[in-house]
């Protein structure tokens, strides 16, 4: 089965392919000419839709790097029958580490404490109120969808004895809200939902404006989940504080937020340890052996549970 990938996955399960061909630019172009040799392709968040798939007719499987696919036209992928994979769980824990780590360098004022000794700020004592934070341990956190990530940072939570709210399809489990009644009630706010029609701007002005005064809200979801236009405009007034690893348009960052102290900035670095992206490329290989053998991906996202 001929692979074209986007690029060389890390850690040694890549090498059990074996007639992989590397794109050399950004798709569709990257595809150049009509392929009709191309029988699988290999993408990390790259754009995957009608122009590539009608270079590649022959396709039977789009592998997605990553457990949130929403780079990929699942409609266009439908209209050829053409399925799609992604490689969720093995990435699970590492983001709800990273998601944790926000919470506490924001609460904590880690970066602002860390910025200030190296910048030679720091003039002892302990009375300067830019390194006073908020308890992280007896606060309220508020989990906006309850998944394989949001679960964790539950967990996590709980070992921090926060109390946890989560909004979510499971309306009777314990710490249910509503949306509304979650981000009103909340010192800390999660997001772990993917990005669908449905969540694009879940986060909206009147949404952001429910989150209580001095609130942190984390992302490590996707930026299009907010609408980061009205988020720059709480953050900039200082009204809310905020731990964002995932931004609308990435790789840009509203330059407001660069100077602010009341923002953490990370590049996207949710699934980004050495043993996740290894455990990410194992999960992705073995979906494209499963193809390759003609039998059904162990992580088919589309469709739901048809061989390909
Ligand atoms: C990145 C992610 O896609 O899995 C996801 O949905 O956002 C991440 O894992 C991946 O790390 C490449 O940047």
């Amino acid at each position: 089965m001929k692979i074209l990938a986007s690029r060389r996955f890390p850690g040694p399960a890549w090498d059990e392919l074996d007639d992989v061909e590397y794109l050399p630019g950004a798709l569709p172009r990257g595809v150049g000419a009509r392929r009709t040799d191309v029988e699988a392709l290999a993408v990390v968040g790259e754009r995957v839709d009608d122009e590539t798939l009608d270079l590649l007719p022959s396709l039977r499987i789009v592998a997605n790097y990553g457990v949130g696919h929403d780079s990929v036209d699942v409609r266009a992928l439908t209209a050829r029958g053409v399925p799609l994979t992604n490689t969720p769980g093995v990435l699970t824990a590492a983001t709800a580490d990273l998601a944790f780590a926000l919470v506490l360098a924001v609460r904590r004022r880690v970066v602002t404490g860390d910025r200030a000794v190296r910048e030679g700020r720091w003039r002892g004592g302990w009375a300067d109120s830019d390194f006073l934070g908020r308890d992280v341990s007896g606060s309220t956190i508020g989990i906006v969808g309850l998944g394989r990530i949001g679960r964790a940072v539950a967990h996590r939570a709980e070992a921090f004895d926060m109390k946890v709210l989560h909004s979510s399809r499971v309306r009777d489990a314990e710490g249910w809200r509503e949306l509304d009644e979650l981000l009103a009630e909340a010192d800390v706010v999660s997001l772990h939902v993917p990005l669908t029609d449905e969540t694009r701007n879940l986060l909206d002005a009147r949404r952001l404006a429910l989150l209580r005064d001095g609130a942190c809200l984390v992302n490590t979801a996707r930026g299009q989940i907010v609408d980061e236009t009205a988020l720059v405009r709480e953050l900039v007034s200082g009204r809310i504080e905020a731990g964002l690893d995932v931004f609308a348009h990435e790789p840009a960052v509203p330059h407001e937020l660069v100077g602010l102290p009341n923002v953490v900035l990370t590049p996207h670095i949710g699934s980004a340890t050495t043993e996740t992206r290894e455990a990410m490329t194992r999960v992705l290989v073995d979906n494209l052996l499963a193809a390759a053998r003609g039998e059904t991906p162990p992580n088919l996202v589309y469709p739901a549970a048809e061989a390909p």
